[in-house]
């Protein structure tokens, strides 16, 4: 079967929960240690074989477009200081043989009607959707490769999923499982948000999704639901009557980056594993955590 191509991040949200960090800047670029959340959202669709990266943007997300740009002056500048380690961090923002799409979504209708907007630059085939603000942190292959591989012996779509404690159920899309005849996890029901009482399992989706084209049929069909926004988790619902899609409980450590503490966390355990500044951070939190 062949490989995922293309990746969407819809990036078209008001990130409130930042503001005022987020007033007039993208929260996919705010860095984890020295690299923005979207780089690495990039890199792990690019590490899976993705070379067509397809940005839904909104306004005041000329950042990122730049971020993934060539930035002539600054390359030129540090070719002449002779800064060749920082040269290549700059150059190697984009490998050369992957390409990126903007799409505006003029309107925040909803993580659902992001997706829709992709629709023309998709096609006909398999993609899959990363929201930057989960990092997710794997030991061996990335969260992306790893569903891919799913996608690759089933056929089908993949959403990637962890348990979540009882009482933050209402913060998820939620899914009922079953297993399958192979061990996997067929989901059966998928319902937004619902209250700890409601929820079918613990069982929460995180933002990675891998979904056949078939899902853009029925987010044409899909009304606002939840909040006035086009749901995707309402399109995935209705998709299951036609194909199976199955739940993945990824191998790695996710950061809820759109959260402050998920967002410290992440800076934290990062920060320590950074070749530059982690053997001095660590001493820092010592000594911090005496004091
Ligand atoms: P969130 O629910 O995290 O919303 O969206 P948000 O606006 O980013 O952040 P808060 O909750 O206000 O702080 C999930 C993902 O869907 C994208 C967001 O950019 C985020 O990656 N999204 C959401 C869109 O691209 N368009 C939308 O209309 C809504």
């Amino acid at each position: 079967m062949a490989s995922i191509r293309k990746a969407v991040f819809p990036v078209a949200g008001l990130g409130t929960r930042f503001l005022p960090a987020t007033k007039a800047s993208p929260k996919e670029m705010m860095s984890i240690v020295d690299k923005p959340l979207i780089q690495y959202a990039a890199e792990e669709a690019e590490e899976a074989g993705v070379t067509q990266l397809v940005f839904i943007t909104g306004r005041n997300k000329r950042s990122i477009e730049d971020h993934f740009d060539k930035a002539y002056e600054l390359e030129a500048e540090l070719e002449s200081a002779g800064k060749h380690g920082l040269l290549d961090i700059v150059r190697n923002v984009l490998p050369p043989r992957t390409t990126c799409i903007y799409v505006r979504q003029a309107e925040a209708l909803g993580l659902g009607h992001a997706v829709l907007c992709a629709k023309p630059v998709v096609g006909d085939e398999p993609f899959v959707v990363l929201l930057a603000d989960d990092l997710i942190r794997a030991p061996g292959k990335g969260v992306v490769q790893q569903m891919a591989d799913v996608h690759a012996r089933f056929g089908c779509s993949v959403l990637s999923v962890q348990e979540v404690p009882r009482e933050e159920t209402n913060k998820y899309g939620i899914v009922k499982v079953e297993p399958g005849p192979e061990g996997e996890l067929r989901v059966v029901a998928i319902v937004e948000k619902p209250a700890p009482a409601d929820a079918p399992s613990n069982l929460a989706v995180v933002g990675r999704y891998l979904l056949t084209p078939r899902i853009f049929e029925k987010l044409t069909q899909t009304s606002a639901g939840a909040g006035g926004e086009i749901q995707l988790t309402d399109a995935i619902a209705a998709l299951l009557e036609d194909e199976p899609v199955i739940a993945y409980p990824f191998q790695g450590k996710r950061y809820d980056c759109g959260s402050k503490l998920g967002y410290l966390q992440a800076n934290v355990e990062l920060g320590l594993v950074h070749p530059e500044v982690g053997e001095r951070f660590a001493a820092y939190l010592r000594t911090f955590a005496q004091s």
